[in-house]
């Protein structure tokens, strides 16, 4: 019997094993020592171009986050260089021991349009920037030579509604394996029956023979371990390859106890399966998995039998001011501060989103929607997925599907979101062929789609060929298109879409906020026309329990589309021009350099219980020619009081003392101009310097209080780490907050000083930022202007190199600071 010791020495032997008898599967990172070049030269695929002058790097890389902004680069997709011709060239040899062996390349994205070359033959090309792929570049290698891989990328102005990033901006892996392996993505995993006492476990495993081995025996054993490495289930399977190439072996082993997947627990288990030859073992594969139970129906959703509410947001694949280029680190992070909201699921809106944010999901306990499309055969822009529609959706939705059913966090996927077949006769057709293709490639998990026209795809019977009816904007509907539809199952696939500016209060509260400023209130009132704020969605959750749930747009700002700003789109390159310098979203519970927004504390105060309250807004308002200032406060409390300079302003009650808050309802029936919000407490109070003051109280007792004081002028720079020691290996991230801070300490909220960074030691500086979307700044750079007291340095580990860091930030007129982080 294989015990725990077993496991760990596969698993090294996985990661260092190259001798030949043993022709374990090598998996290396294929990220160092890329060549990089804009260029449209038609010779550089070949061998001996000349590229010694070209820029070396490191990937992932986006090479539009590098910038600069332009005003005639299209503010929809970011104002940022996300177009062009770019190649990248990497030098590399395969030892000759290891010829006879498969060697493939697995690329986990890249965006986009991308044609791969290798030793000048062009051997693959992929349009969707979105999806990952594997190509086995045996034929074209010259073993114990010289190599060379040159990859064209080649995206279009305006190929989305949104910032895409542009490069080989996720990793790339080497495999070199026997000829006879577990296919890319080869392994499937579903656990049909669970209870108490045992999970049953089906693996189904494709295994590849890239030579005529229809003789041969072969065994496949496979072993689960738990998340303590402990073997707890296994088999070994007999099978040849017949006449074909591929051999498919369904094992079937038994998990007794198995420990749940879970929001707080989220247990993984590791199965590896081993492919023997005549007891000589010739490839293996890990595939993470876990045992949970989900259920849809017109009560609510389930898991593991009990029924919680999706507290769901939509999330953009880039990473703010790093942009598109992965890094587990910042994503870890992402998701990090939106279960701190009390988020428990995300919509990777609107494509296929990186592996590592999969990956990170399993491992927190988050839920996921994976959608796979924006747009089909009609597009939204310019040069939209619509282009590629006929020849790659198919494979396109079967490899997304193929490359993530094993992740126990995704529990359903999408077909797409808001496309604009909603309006076409034949769009059931189309949705039927997608839903078919998801069934067969899954049939444990149910297919959705985000409509916004929901009258229309309901009309030409698009709604009703998807297995949950996912509504954008429609809360006013929910209860009769449940009624209506006595099978369907109904959530908010997209809600919300609030915009607000971190830290930016316009008085008077208007209801559409297009301040000229090009910065959007921070009172949580403002949406566009198909939109409302948040409270409208709680309402109508909170009055239907049995709809699902929902996702906000979004949890986090991200680059391009500038709603309110630059509406002027006629969808070409260049004429997004009206309110230039916007350049990112607005609609974020978090700005773009990771800050909460008020927002943030408002979904905080509805889907949370540990005790908190949130008080707003600043109290800096010297020379106001307003009488009275509104406050607002969020708090999971049921009263609160507020106090001005000691004195009470009163007590209130949530939901008898109402909030009467201005709104623009694009989605409410009738229109009303106001909603009287059961979810905020409010006193409109004049001014004094000084302290306000806020006191929450739960059944009686006090649960949480907030102050906030008039701060004095800009003295001092705080710094803040999210972590202070790094791992040393290139890629790990700190967060640094820098906070502008008056002589006592106070928080300035109104501060823009310009800020300048030196590091020093094992470490770079990986970006800056502020959140305010309006700034045309560099993210690469060693200096950011705060915004509204705040501003960002995100700074990397250098591979290999330990020691202290030394982050030294000063700003003219302030007192300096100095910090120091550990890289080991
Ligand atoms: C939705 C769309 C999103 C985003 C959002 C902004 O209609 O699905 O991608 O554009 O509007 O409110």
């Amino acid at each position: 019997m294989i015990n725990k010791l077993y496991s760990l020495l596969l698993v090294i032997s996985l990661i260092s094993c190259n001798t030949p008898e043993m022709q374990l599967r090598e998996r290396i990172s294929f990220n160092d020592y890329w060549l990089f070049q804009k260029t449209s030269d038609v010779n550089v695929s070949k061998i001996d171009y000349d590229d010694a002058n070209w820029r070396s790097l490191e990937l992932p890389h986006d090479w539009a986050i590098e910038g600069p902004f332009k005003p005639e680069y299209n503010l929809r997709t970011g104002g940022l260089p996300i177009f062009g011709k770019a190649w990248y060239r990497k030098h590399f040899t395969i030892d000759n021991s290891k010829k006879g062996s498969v060697v493939t390349l697995k690329f986990d994205g890249v965006m986009n349009n991308s044609t791969i070359y290798v030793n000048g033959k062009k051997v693959y090309h992929r349009p969707y920037g979105y999806i990952g792929f594997e190509i086995d570049i045996t034929p074209y290698l010259n073993f114990g030579e010289d190599n060379i891989i040159a990859v064209e990328v080649n995206p279009e102005v305006l190929s989305a509604r949104w910032y895409p990033g542009a490069g080989i901006y996720r990793n790339v892996w080497l495999e070199i394996k026997n000829p006879v392996h577990i296919k890319h993505w080869g392994s499937h995993i579903s656990t049909p029956s669970i209870t108490k006492d045992k999970a049953e476990v089906i693996i189904e495993t494709i295994v590849l023979s890239k030579e005529d081995k229809s003789k041969d025996a072969y065994q496949i054993q496979t072993i689960i371990y738990d998340k303590e490495g402990i073997e707890v289930a296994s088999n070994t399977t007999d099978f040849r390859f017949n006449k074909g190439k591929e051999s498919t072996i369904l094992q079937k082993l038994t998990v007794s106890n198995p420990e749940l997947w879970d929001f707080k627990t989220p247990h993984l288990y590791n199965a590896i399966s081993t492919i023997l030859n005549k007891n000589e073992v010739i490839d293996n594969y890990s595939s993470h998995f876990g045992i949970r139970t989900i259920a849809f129906t017109r009560e609510g959703f389930f898991i593991n039998g009990r029924k919680e509410k999706i507290k769901g947001v939509c999330l953009h694949n880039d990473l703010g001011p790093l942009g598109s280029a992965v890094n587990y680190r910042a994503t870890e992070r992402q998701l990090e501060i939106m279960k701190e909201m009390g988020v428990n699921a995300i919509r990777t809106s609107h494509n296929p989103t990186s592996p590592e944010q999969l990956e990170l999901c399993d491992k927190m306990g988050l839920l996921v929607q994976a959608e796979a499309f924006d747009c089909w055969a009609i597009g939204k822009t310019e040069n939209d997925y619509n282009k590629y529609w006929n020849e790659w959706h198919e494979q396109d939705l079967r490899d997304m599907i193929k490359r993530d059913r094993n992740h126990p966090s995704i529990i359903m996927w999408s077909i797409g979101n808001e496309v604009k077949e909603q309006n076409n006769e034949n769009g059931y057709k189309m949705a039927k062929e997608l839903v078919e293709i998801c069934h067969q490639e899954d049939p444990n998990r149910p297919t959705t789609a985000g409509f916004n026209n929901l009258s229309a795809a309901i009309k030409n019977g698009l709604a009703n060929e998807v297995d949950l009816v996912g509504a954008n904007y429609k809360p006013t509907q929910y209860a009769e298109v449940m009624e209506q539809h006595p099978n369907w199952i109904v959530y908010g696939s997209e809600t919300a879409s609030t915009v607000s500016s971190r830290g930016v209060y316009h008085l008077p509260l208007k209801k559409y906020d297009k301040h000229k400023s090009l910065q959007v209130n921070s009172y949580d009132i403002n949406s566009p026309n198909w939109a409302y704020p948040p409270d409208i969605e709680f309402h109508f959750q909170d009055s239907l329990p049995n709809i699902l749930g929902e996702f906000i747009w979004t949890g986090f700002d991200y680059l391009g589309e500038p709603t309110p700003y630059g509406g002027k789109d006629n969808l070409t390159h260049g004429n997004w021009d009206t309110d230039w310098p916007s350049r990112s979203s607005y609609f974020g519970a978090v700005d773009l350099a990771g800050f909460p927004k008020d927002r943030f504390y408002l979904y905080q105060s509805q889907w949370t219980t540990a005790p908190m309250v949130h008080l707003l807004p600043h109290w800096n308002w010297e020379g106001t020619d307003f009488e009275e200032i509104p406050v607002y406060c969020y708090t999971n409390g049921d009263e609160a009081e507020l106090f001005v300079n000691g004195k009470s302003q009163g007590r209130k009650t949530k939901g008898v003392d109402k909030t009467r808050i201005p709104v623009n309802f694009g989605a409410w029936k009738g229109r009303p101009k106001y909603f009287d919000s059961p979810y905020r407490l409010n006193w409109n109070v004049k001014y004094e310097p000084g302290e306000i003051e806020v006191v929450a109280y739960k059944n009686g007792q006090e649960i949480a209080r907030k102050f906030i004081k008039t701060a004095k002028a800009p003295d001092k720079i705080e710094l803040i780490t999210d972590r202070n020691v790094i791992n040393a290996d290139g890629k790990d991230l700190s967060f640094i907050t820098v906070k502008i801070i008056d002589e006592n300490g106070n928080f300035c909220p109104l501060a823009d000083n310009k800020v300048n960074f030196k590091v020093t030691g094992p470490a770079t500086i990986a970006a800056v930022g502020n959140g305010n979307a309006a700034s045309t700044e560099p993210f690469q750079a060693n200096y950011r202007k705060a915004f509204n007291g705040l501003c960002l340095l995100v700074i990397k580990s250098k591979n290999g190199e330990t020691g202290e860091i030394t982050i030294e930030a000063t700003s003219n007129g302030l007192k300096s600071k100095i910090i120091t982080v550990k890289s080991k």
